[in-house]
Parts: structure tokens; C-alpha cells; sequence
């Protein structure tokens, strides 16, 4: 039997929780975690089933996990008519020729990023150049100056500390809350100022936008341009690093891919079911529910652990293997609400940056790829991964030929 002090809050499980999954789902489906009173579900049945009733499954725990720091209610708080408003107010920053415009920013920010490290034939792509990637395109999207990066980012690993982490101390606690109040007063004058002169940013747009006809206030665009930069930022970097990591550890696969650059997208479809950077996904059971036999009771927590989902057999065949061909996945509708995994989640509040993650990684993937001729894991390097909510490498230091560059 799985052992009764089994955690997912140990050591262990932090360091690999991929060796734990089928464990969990055969033997504690809905692991209950004491220290946090919280349920966890990793059967692929149970976690959409959470994730499409939105009825007997909210995501009213989120004014305790998300509101203090997004210092205002996020899009996955609402349902019904304002949700579909606000929602179809964001979706269009991020489509359509906005789209094209943002890829267009997103190929320069790239190419000025890679710049130092081609010639040197080494790079960190974690630290290098996915995390200052990945703050620069959201920068860019919302409309925040670009010399305001570094202040933005640790403003944002802050705002990110209080979402994601499981047990945060006193302290820590004080200073998310700090971070999003510093950014929160750097915003403010922005808004007055896009409210006076509009541009072709996001921001200016949330300040543009009406919803039934009253214009939205500025705490409504604080907490959207917070939602945005903590939703887009966060899983970018660690899906672009993941893609690289399988791709170089199944040389086969990673072959094909540079032949064929079409498939590009099933092999960042794969790199989301088989490590998605999003773990866990929380709701409140209003009702309690039946799971597996195991009951849940009114109001209690339960985390959707997405990474054990998309490794059920019963939902993906050998699920333990990344393959980019499998066919269980279908490529072409990974990227919509018609996905079979569930990475982007599922149902009313599944993400509206797909699209856009989708376009943002086949870009710069489709950049380096050339570029870092016959890459490979640095010598001596030992991978490791962090986080329990959002999941990726902590680093992936890479050795390639350089190329001259175009
Ligand atoms: C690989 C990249 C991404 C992954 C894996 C990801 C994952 C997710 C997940 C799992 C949810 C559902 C949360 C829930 O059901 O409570 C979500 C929602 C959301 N995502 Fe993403 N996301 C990514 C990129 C982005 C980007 C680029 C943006 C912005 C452009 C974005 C903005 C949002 C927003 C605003 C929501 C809330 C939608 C709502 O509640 O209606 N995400 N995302």
C-alpha cells in the first residue's frame, strides 16, 4: 500500500514528482495533505471532471490565492456575463493582427537576447535567456517600458511566490504583498496616461474597453495587467527549456524536428501533456463530492494535479514516453479548446493565451533551433527541476557549434 506519511509536500515528491504519480493514482486518487487541509485528485477522469463542473467545483479559493496580489478580482474569479466581457477584452490583445505585431516583437526581443551568447557556443537557456525572454514579451504585450524590466520581473517573482506557494511564513507573505503594491503604484500614472493618449498596447486597450457600457476602472485594469503578466510570464520560459531538454534527450525525435520545422507545434503540444509547467490547478468543492469512493467534503480544496493527469493510461497510451507523433494528442487542437490534454486547463476558465504561447514558442524555438548547431547538455551538469504549482528546470546549461549569425 502507498505509504500513509506519503507527502506531497516532502522532499521527495519535490525533487521527482513524476516517480509518484502512478503510485498515487492507483492506490490514494484523492490524497488528502493535513498540514494544508487540502485534497489532491491525479486520476485524468477526476481532474477534468473538477475542471468542466463549474457548479459544484469554483474558483472562489482564488480570493484568498490570487486577489491580494493581483490587488483586484482576476478573469478566473468571474463567471457568467462579466467573465465573457472581460475575457473577450483580454483574448483580443492577443489576437488577430495583434498577434502578428506581437510576433514580430517577439522574433526582435530574441534575436537581441541570443546575441551574446551564439558566439560563445554556451548558454544557460533557463537563465540566459528564457526568464529575460519571457518578462520582455509580456513587457512588450502590455505596453511597460523595456527599462523597466529587472524592477517588473522581481516585482513579479513576488506576486508569483504568493500564488504558487503551498505554506508561505509571515515574512514572505509581507513581501509578495509589498511587490504587488510597488507595482500596483507604478502602474497607476500609467493607466491616467493611456487613458489620456491610447496606443496600440493591451494596456491602452483594457483602459479603452467598455464593459455593458461603463469603461473599466482602474482597479479592474490593475488586476487584468496583473493577471496577464503573472498567466503569461511564468509558464513560458519553463515550456521553451522543457521543449529543448526532451528534444535533446531523444535525438531521434529532435532529428525530425529540424528537418521538418512543421513539427514544431506536436512537439510543443508532447512537451505540455508529458512535463506541463502548470502542476495544479485549485477549486473549491461547494457541495463536497465522490471521488474513486473517497469523499470530499463541502468547501474543501482540491488541487487538479495536471502533471499526473496527463500521465494516466487511461487517458494517453504509454503515457511515460514523450513522443511527438503520438496520435491520443492531436497537435492541431492542442492549442484549442478542443485539447485532450490539459495543460492550458479545460472548460470556462481554460487560458486564453494558448494561441499566443502556441506562436511565441514555435517562434523563437524555430530561431534557435539552427542556431545551436549539434546542442547538447554542458558537461557535468545534473538536471534538476522546481516547484510544486509551476514546474521547470531550475537551469539548462547547454554546449552547441556556434554558427555565424545571419
Ligand atoms: C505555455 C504557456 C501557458 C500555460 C501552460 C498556461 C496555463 C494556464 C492554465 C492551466 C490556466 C487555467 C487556470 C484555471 O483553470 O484556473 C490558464 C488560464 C489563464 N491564462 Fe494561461 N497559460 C500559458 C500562457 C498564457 C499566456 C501567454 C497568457 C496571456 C497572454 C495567459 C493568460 C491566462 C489567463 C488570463 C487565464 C485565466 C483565464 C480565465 O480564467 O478565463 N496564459 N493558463
Amino acid at each position: 500500500m502507498f505509504p500513509h506519511t506519503f507527502s506531497v509536500l516532502s522532499e521527495g515528491f519535490a525533487a521527482d514528482p513524476y516517480r509518484y504519480f502512478a503510485q498515487l493514482r492507483e492506490q490514494a486518487p484523492v490524497h488528502y495533505e493535513p498540514t494544508i487541509d487540502s485534497y489532491f485528485l491525479s486520476r485524468y477522469e477526476d481532474v477534468k471532471r473538477v475542471l468542466t463542473d463549474h457548479e459544484e467545483f469554483t474558483t472562489g479559493i482564488l480570493e484568498v490565492r490570487a486577489e491580494p496580489v493581483m490587488r483586484g478580482r482576476v478573469l478566473a474569479q468571474m463567471t457568467g456575463a462579466e467573465h465573457a466581457a472581460k475575457r473577450g477584452i483580454v483574448v483580443r490583445g492577443f489576437t488577430g493582427r495583434a498577434l502578428q505585431d506581437q510576433m514580430r516583437a517577439v522574433q526582435a526581443t530574441a534575436a537581441e537576447l541570443m546575441a551574446p551568447f551564439l558566439p560563445r557556443g554556451r548558454v544557460d537557456l533557463v537563465n540566459d535567456f528564457g526568464k529575460p525572454f519571457a518578462v520582455q514579451v509580456t513587457l512588450d504585450v502590455l505596453g511597460l517600458e523595456r527599462k523597466d524590466r529587472q524592477q517588473v520581473a522581481a516585482w513579479h517573482s513576488g506576486i508569483a511566490e504568493f500564488i504558487t506557494s503551498l505554506g508561505l511564513t509571515p515574512e514572505r507573505r509581507r513581501h509578495c504583498l509589498e511587490c504587488a503594491e510597488r507595482l500596483e503604484a507604478r502602474l497607476l500614472p500609467l493607466i491616467q496616461q493611456r487613458r489620456r493618449q491610447p496606443g496600440e498596447d493591451l494596456i491602452s486597450k483594457l483602459c479603452t474597453a467598455e464593459f455593458d457600457g461603463i469603461a473599466l476602472g482602474d482597479r479592474d485594469v490593475i488586476a487584468l495587467i496583473i493577471n496577464v503578466l503573472a498567466a503569461a510570464t511564468e509558464p513560458a520560459d519553463k515550456t521553451l527549456a522543457l521543449l529543448f531538454k526532451h528534444l535533446i534527450d531523444h535525438p531521434e525525435q529532435m532529428a525530425q524536428v529540424r528537418r521538418d520545422p512543421s513539427l514544431l507545434p506536436a512537439a510543443i503540444a508532447e512537451t505540455l501533456r508529458y512535463t506541463p509547467p502548470v502542476q495544479l490547478v485549485p477549486r473549491r468543492a461547494e457541495q463536497g463530492a465522490v471521488f474513486a469512493g473517497t469523499t470530499v467534503p463541502p468547501g474543501a480544496t482540491v488541487f487538479c494535479m495536471i502533471g499526473a493527469a496527463h500521465r494516466d493510461p487511461e487517458a494517453f497510451t504509454a503515457p511515460d514516453a514523450f513522443d511527438i507523433h503520438r496520435p491520443d494528442l492531436g497537435a492541431a487542437r492542442s492549442f484549442t479548446a478542443a485539447a485532450r490534454h490539459l495543460a492550458f486547463g479545460t472548460g470556462l476558465h481554460q487560458c486564453i493565451g494558448a494561441a499566443f504561447a502556441r506562436a511565441e514558442i514555435e517562434t523563437v524555438a524555430a530561431m534557435l533551433l539552427p542556431l545551436l548547431d549539434r546542442v547538447r547538455h554542458s558537461p557535468g551538469f545534473r538536471y534538476r527541476e522546481s516547484g510544486l504549482y509551476t514546474r521547470g528546470p531550475v537551469a539548462l546549461p547547454l554546449d552547441f557549434t556556434p554558427r555565424p549569425v545571419p
